[in-house]
């Protein structure tokens, strides 16, 4: 399969995705609860870490979780089984292709997926005329511009800006954050409303420091570095120092700050 999704299926990333899931689980759900027999398709579920918080918060609701990944599906599937959740149901779909009726879902959930496409207003078009009217849909994306830590080196930021660099050569947009107000509005939907989600990390919350510096956003780094030394735009050196600078914002005297989009509008 070949598309742009620049983090890959390695099972580091998998465990990655399930670390951030798992961290962020507050940040991100709080006041996403769906009611009892409504219908939810979660789309772009990767390797299932939403999906388990997402089919846990709602129960009585029915989840349609896809992704264009059949080895993330099959993961996802995987874990759902592990965790005996029994209100999901999988589908193997690319978000511009989507092989489900107009008008047939009540809610629609996504989360870390319009990054990662070349045109996602085009793809929150296609999931819109899936959506009944009325209905909802909930984006959440991260901004990698809202990031700073301390301590702040150049290295570091230079590895971290490798991140940001190849998602947009590869004609993403990991800044997508700051502009998903104007996304959802572009398509029509009513009632946007997007508020910022901060995660501000220091040794106080150790689950924070070791769940999110750690293993979700170096992990999330270190998943480019081949790429950003075969392209010669740093050398295995210089990254080598900016990780081990990372690294330092997960010490005693660090701290770090990201900030992710919380967009949810009507039909
Ligand atoms: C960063 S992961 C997020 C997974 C999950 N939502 C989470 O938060 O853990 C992005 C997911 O979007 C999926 N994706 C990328 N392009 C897609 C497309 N065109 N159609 C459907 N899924 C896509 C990828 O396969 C990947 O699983």
């Amino acid at each position: 399969m070949k598309h742009s999704y620049v983090h890959g299926y390695s099972r580091k990333q998998l465990i990655r995705l399930q670390d951030q899931a798992g961290t962020l689980s507050e940040l991100l759900h709080e006041g996403t609860r769906y009611p009892g027999g409504s219908r939810v398709l979660e789309m772009g579920c990767g390797t299932g870490a939403q999906t388990v918080i997402l089919a846990r918060n709602s129960p009585g609701a029915r989840f349609v979780s896809a992704d264009i990944s059949r080895k993330s599906i099959q993961c996802a599937e995987k874990l759902i089984r592990e965790n005996r959740i029994t209100n999901v149901e999988f589908e193997q779909a690319d978000i511009s292709a989507l092989p489900f009726a107009d008008e047939s879902f009540d809610h629609i959930f996504v989360c870390f997926v319009l990054e990662h496409l070349r045109d996602p207003e085009r793809g929150l078009r296609a999931l819109i005329r899936v959506l009944k009217k009325g209905g909802s849909i909930t984006v959440i994306e991260g901004d990698h511009g809202s990031c700073f830590f301390h301590p702040e080196t150049e290295a570091a930021r230079r590895v971290w800006k490798c991140l940001v660099d190849i998602q947009s050569e590869l004609g993403c947009d990991s800044l997508i954050g700051r502009r998903l107000f104007p996304l959802l509005r572009g398509t029509k939907l009513k009632k946007v409303r997007v508020a910022p989600r901060m995660v501000y990390v220091d040794r106080t919350t150790p689950g924070w420091v070791t769940g999110f510096i750690k293993q979700t956003i170096i992990a999330m780094v270190q998943g480019v570095r081949a790429r950003a030394v075969a392209s010669g735009r740093i050398d295995a050196k210089a990254w080598q120092k900016g990780i081990r600078d990372l690294y330092k914002t997960a010490s005693p005297g660090g701290t770090f700050c990201y900030t992710f989009f919380k967009g949810i509008a009507r039909k």
